[in-house]
């Protein structure tokens, strides 16, 4: 038997309890990992609302299909199915749960090898599990859609949260001159990573400031793209990686569709490659993942809570087993 975080019906986070499960049986292809941190996403707690409504369409109209939440996570190889070579026991490993995308806030889990990425000793699991859907959303929207050379001008809108700390790094690693976009009191985290110029959007007006940009990626969607457009220079790029609260994300298809000069990332490319170039990325110091909180896991609802104010400054991570 192993615990693991259970809910039966969409709603906060009193919904959510940890029970006593049968451990995962182990099928052809797969590996059973013992997990020992995951770090938080924003989906987490949508799914767990069922926020927005779209949710129920893909994960369960009336009630959840997929009992447990978590998508990222790091561990060590506790079984192997026989026709799966390149693990071991005792190994230690990190990605994302395939094919669900969500269940590894549990002891044990199921998953196909062919999306686990071995786990260099110089990096904790805590580190490990948030190199992967907030690392992989920046990793697509900077290096696969805006893909900054030296000297260019970067803005982005979200900087602080989880994709924004990775997205910040990794456009200043390609030598682009970062403007961070957040709330006054994480500007020293923001420029502690490499942004060069923070906007306070608690007291300056975004839409408001003369600079131009060669690049703009935007995690809040709190302005319209047309608006946010106005901040390009001629022939810039804009990327959304969130339809957010206002336009949602259908309309933020639509938008993208009809403009040729604004992408939005609609399906994150999740596969090992890209897990592998976002641990390069870590193992040649070019990205430092930023943990805000860490919690236990009987305290995981707290930390969905935390996630779900908006507030995260960088990942949190739950913690399956306590460290050393
Ligand atoms: N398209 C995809 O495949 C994909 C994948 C993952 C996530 N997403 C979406 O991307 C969005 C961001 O994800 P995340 O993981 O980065 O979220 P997150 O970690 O929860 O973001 C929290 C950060 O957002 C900042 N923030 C809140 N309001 C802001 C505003 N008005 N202007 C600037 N910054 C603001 C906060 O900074 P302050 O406290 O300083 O305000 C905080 O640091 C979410 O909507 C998520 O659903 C999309």
């Amino acid at each position: 038997m192993m615990k693991s975080l259970y809910f039966e019906k969409y709603g906060s986070s009193d919904v959510l309890s940890i029970r006593e499960l049968p451990k995962p049986e182990l099928k052809a292809g797969r590996v059973l990992v013992k997990v020992h941190a995951v770090s938080l996403n924003p989906l987490d707690w949508r799914l767990m609302q069922a926020d927005p409504f779209v949710i129920r369409l893909i994960f369960g109209l009336c009630k959840p299909k997929h009992h447990c939440l978590g998508a990222d996570f790091s561990g060590v190889v506790e079984s192997v199915a026989d026709d799966v070579s390149g693990f071991e026991v005792g190994d230690e490993v990190f990605g994302i749960m395939t094919p669900e995308i969500t269940g590894t806030l549990s002891e044990y889990i199921s998953i196909p090898a062919s999306g686990l990425v071995p786990k260099p000793d110089s990096i904790t699991h805590q580190k490990a599990s948030t190199l992967g859907v907030a690392a992989l959303t920046a990793y697509e929207g900077i290096h696969d859609y805006l893909t900054p050379i030296a000297g260019d001008r970067v803005l982005i809108n979200g900087a602080s949260g989880g994709i924004g700390t990775f997205a910040v790094q990794m456009a200043r690693a390609l030598g682009a001159q970062v403007t961070a976009v957040c709330s006054g009191r994480n500007e020293q985290l923001v420029r502690s990573i490499g942004a060069g110029a923070v906007v306070d959007y608690q007291s300056v007006d975004l839409l408001s400031i003369e600079e131009r940009f060669d690049l703009i990626y935007d995690m809040i969607g709190n302005h319209p793209p047309k608006h946010m457009k106005q901040l390009l220079k001629e022939g810039g790029r804009l990327v959304l990686a969130s339809g957010g609260e206002g336009m949602g994300f259908f309309k933020a298809m639509q938008i993208a569709k009809k403009d040729d000069s604004i992408d939005l990332i609609v399906d994150l490319k999740k596969d090992k490659t890209r897990l592998e170039a976002v641990l390069e990325l870590s193992n040649t110091g070019r990205i430092e993942p930023v943990i805000d909180r860490e919690y236990p896991f009987e305290e995981v609802a707290d930390a969905l809570d935390y996630v779900a104010t908006k507030r995260a400054r960088g990942k949190v991570v739950v913690n399956l087993v306590s460290k050393d």
